[in-house]
């Protein structure tokens, strides 16, 4: 399995997800390959958030290698499943896609654990370090639960 995170800047919300995907990945002995995006591209080159980094550490996971890159079209054939942080990433996405096989693979990361409800990872750019920490929380609960589902759905 090849599976993206996707989010609008790809510093705070998707280099989370990448890193704890990855690490549930490696724990749970899959051979799959993970990686992030953003779809704005106005942080291209840099680093994570510092709180990004600093609450991923606090977990055991160090995140302070990624560097952000934009989401874009290739990505729907580099990849098996895509994820999106929230719906108006996911339809930034959707606007990108070029054919019917594309828009299928691209799917919201709450669904995993709020199927249908249309939840959003709260975007915490703008907020203080708790944010960061509700945001951890969600998306590990995600990444675990798709973990878990693999073996059914993949
Ligand atoms: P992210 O957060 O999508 O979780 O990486 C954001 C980071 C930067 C901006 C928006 C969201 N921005 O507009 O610069």
């Amino acid at each position: 399995m090849k599976i993206l995170m996707v989010c609008l800047g790809n510093i705070c919300r998707s280099p989370l997800a990448e890193g704890i995907l990855r690490q549930k990945v490696a724990e749970a002995g899959l051979n799959w390959t993970i990686d992030s995006a953003g779809t704005n591209g106005y942080h291209v080159g840099e680093a994570p958030h510092p709180l990004s980094q600093k609450v991923a550490r606090m977990n055991g996971i160090d995140i302070s290698g990624q560097r952000a890159r934009n989401f874009v079209a290739a990505d729907f054939d580099r990849f098996d499943r895509i994820y999106a942080m929230a719906t108006d990433v996911l339809a930034e996405m959707r606007r990108i896609a070029r054919n019917n096989y594309d828009p299928p693979k691209a799917m919201l990361l709450l669904d995993a654990i709020y199927p249908g409800e249309e939840r959003d990872v709260p975007d915490p750019w703008y907020g203080p370090e708790p944010g960061y920490h509700e945001v951890f929380d969600l998306i590990n609960k995600a990444c675990a639960t798709i973990i878990e589902q693999s073996t059914i759905t993949f």
